[in-house]
């Protein structure tokens, strides 16, 4: 694996593969890998001739009160999970390379980006947006992979690819989980004991109205009802927000008429922790 820390070193040897008619896929990442990110690294490594990875912590998408400084970072154990995966190229620039002036221009994707994490985080997907158009850029690739984890990311994602008229194919990849079904996150680190056994009521949360769906309950309010029981119900979450949505707007609805998307979110411990899941209305 070719590692480089500036946007001209990448260019040079994108550029070049694309020359030889090589596809590019990439994989765009905060760092602090781990199974789900590697996960979305081997599809890419399937799918794509040549695969870059990036890792930069992009303090757009961080508000002042909200953890950048104190975001996991360990580059070299990265790097290791990195060309485990089969990355042929891994870029990690610095600030000063990314924004070496004040950033002046962003990208917002209206109405997606509303609701659901921006409740908590009203700047995030300005600064996510904004950080993947200008990575989209510069790295040039045809097929870029990001989990469903971050499901209201993917949708912001897709559809500015899709307004913006980029000319990349959005691959969605499925959430990878801890064998008690915590969805993987870099943020799972910050959990200790009893924290971390507490943060599986966001999978059992999911399981609950999955359950009701299964039963054939289509009312919102009431699956929305007894998601959030369950993490009430655990002493150490706080909840933020349950949702069920429709599973491409992430509009509002009243009845569950075919796919939805079953959202939650909630604070435990130190982590503020997402999870969600599809309900196939077919
Ligand atoms: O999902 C992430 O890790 C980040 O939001 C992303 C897409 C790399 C942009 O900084």
């Amino acid at each position: 694996m070719y590692t480089v820390h500036t946007i001209s070193q990448a260019s040079a040897f994108l550029d070049s593969a694309r020359a030889r008619g090589q596809q590019v896929g990439f994989v765009p990442t905060m760092g602090f890998l781990h199974a789900g990110h590697q996960s979305l690294m081997r599809r890419a490594v399937s799918e794509c001739d040549v695969v870059v990875a990036t890792i930069f912590v992009n303090p757009l998408q961080f508000a002042p009160n909200e953890d950048l400084a104190a975001y996991p970072r360990d580059f070299g154990a990265d790097s290791e999970l990195a060309a485990e995966a089969g990355v042929s190229i891994l870029l990690a620039p610095s600030i000063d390379e990314m924004y070496p002036d004040a950033v002046v221009t962003s990208v917002r994707v209206s109405g997606l980006s509303d609701g659901l994490e921006s409740g908590a985080r009203p700047t995030h997907f300005e600064g996510v947006a904004t950080v993947v158009a200008k990575l989209f850029n510069v790295v040039g690739p045809c097929r870029a992979y990001f989990g469903e984890k971050d499901y209201q990311q993917l949708a912001v994602i897709r559809r500015m690819v899709s307004d913006l008229s980029f000319n990349i194919q959005v691959v969605g990849c499925p959430i990878v989980r801890e064998v008690d079904g915590l969805a993987m996150s870099s943020r799972n680190t910050y959990l200790e004991a009893p924290d971390r056994e507490a943060a599986t009521c966001l999978r059992r949360a999911l399981d609950a109205g999955m359950a009701l769906l299964d039963a054939g309950e289509r009312s919102v309010v009431a699956i929305e009802a007894a998601m959030s029981a369950v993490v009430e119900a655990e002493a150490l979450a706080t909840l933020d927000y349950v949702a069920v949505r429709h599973a491409d707007t992430l509009q509002t609805i009243a009845q569950v008429e075919g796919d939805a998307r079953l959202l939650v979110a909630a604070k435990v411990g130190p982590s503020r922790l997402i999870d969600n899941c599809a309900f196939s209305g077919k």
